[in-house]
């Protein structure tokens, strides 16, 4: 792979009005990309426009959607074909999580978490992949999480929508590489931001959080490399947690542990999901 430069790029970062979309606005203006940053709420986008563009001197463009609604990426490509801007790169970010044992939740709200964290990524990585593959020096990054290598009870369709994630990047990895296309399956572990305001704190489970710029910066850190790797997960303790619930331990143990984790923080019992 050619080195990596971002000083000629231009990023969409989806969900980029708090916690990893924010960072990764940060850092990819660092680097001097031009960005596209897109989520719900206007007021919080222009300030991360504002602060970011007073930092860094670059071109930041705000779109207010609600992408787990039908159309949104063909709307974006409208939108932003309008304006003029061609995409180098995208960060495939907006998700969130929804807890409790699936008979007792809300079905409307799950399906929204599938459309937003499956159906949205899918079509806007499809609507936006040739112009990727065009630049010679794209970069798609997928949010997944650790929770997609193993079952998660309690959260049963979140992790089953990050293992797609996962899966669904690890095969674009090996389709784009003759591109120059960097393709990588992001996979924190629990980080400091409002996920666990919107999922329910309970999702926790206790475990530490890390902070989000550690998150990207490993993410960047990966996407420089010469043989950019198709997975990440930052910090050793999730990667070790990866490994052990992926490769060694029974799936059975797994499942019940997690089973036994989710039940003492009552996430199995009742939904806890916030609406936003
Ligand atoms: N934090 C963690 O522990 C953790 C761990 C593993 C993976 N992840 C993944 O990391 C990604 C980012 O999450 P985060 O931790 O940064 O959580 P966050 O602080 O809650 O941010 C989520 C972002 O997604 C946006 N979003 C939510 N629904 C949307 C919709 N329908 N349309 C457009 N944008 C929407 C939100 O913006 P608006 O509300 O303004 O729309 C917000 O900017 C998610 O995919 C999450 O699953 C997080």
């Amino acid at each position: 792979m050619r080195p990596l430069h971002l000083e000629n790029a231009t990023v969409m970062v989806t969900g980029a009005s708090s916690g990893l979309g924010v960072e990764f606005a940060h850092q990819l203006a660092a680097r001097g990309a031009d960005l596209v940053l897109v989520a719900r709420r206007a007021d919080r986008l222009a300030e991360v426009a504002s602060q970011i563009g007073s930092a860094h001197g670059v071109t930041v463009t705000t779109l207010t959607m609600d992408l787990a609604r039908e159309g949104a990426a063909a709307a974006l490509r409208r939108d932003l074909t309008q304006r003029g801007i061609t995409l180098t790169g995208l960060v495939n970010n907006a998700g969130f999580g929804y807890s409790g044992a699936l008979h007792q939740v809300d079905d409307e709200r799950t399906l929204e978490m599938v459309r937003l964290n499956v159906d949205a990524l899918v079509d806007l990585t499809a609507t936006f992949l040739p112009d990727l593959r065009a630049s010679g020096n794209g970069i798609l990054v997928n949010l997944a999480s650790l929770a997609a290598f193993q079952p998660n009870p309690g959260l049963a369709v979140y992790g089953a929508s990050k293992a797609f994630v996962l899966n669904f990047t690890q095969a674009l990895w090996e389709e784009s590489r003759s591109a120059g296309l960097r393709v990588l399956a992001l996979c924190p572990g629990p980080a400091k931001t409002e996920f666990f305001e919107v999922a329910g704190e309970a999702a926790a489970a206790g475990l530490p959080r890390m902070e989000p710029d550690e998150v990207v910066e490993a993410a960047l850190k990966a996407l420089s490399r010469r043989h950019p790797p198709s997975t990440v997960v930052p910090g050793m303790a999730n990667t070790a947690m990866a490994q052990l619930t992926r490769r060694v331990l029974p799936t059975r143990l797994v499942a019940s542990t997690v089973g036994r984790m989710m039940r003492r923080g009552e996430v199995l019992g009742e939904a806890h999901g916030q609406e936003r």
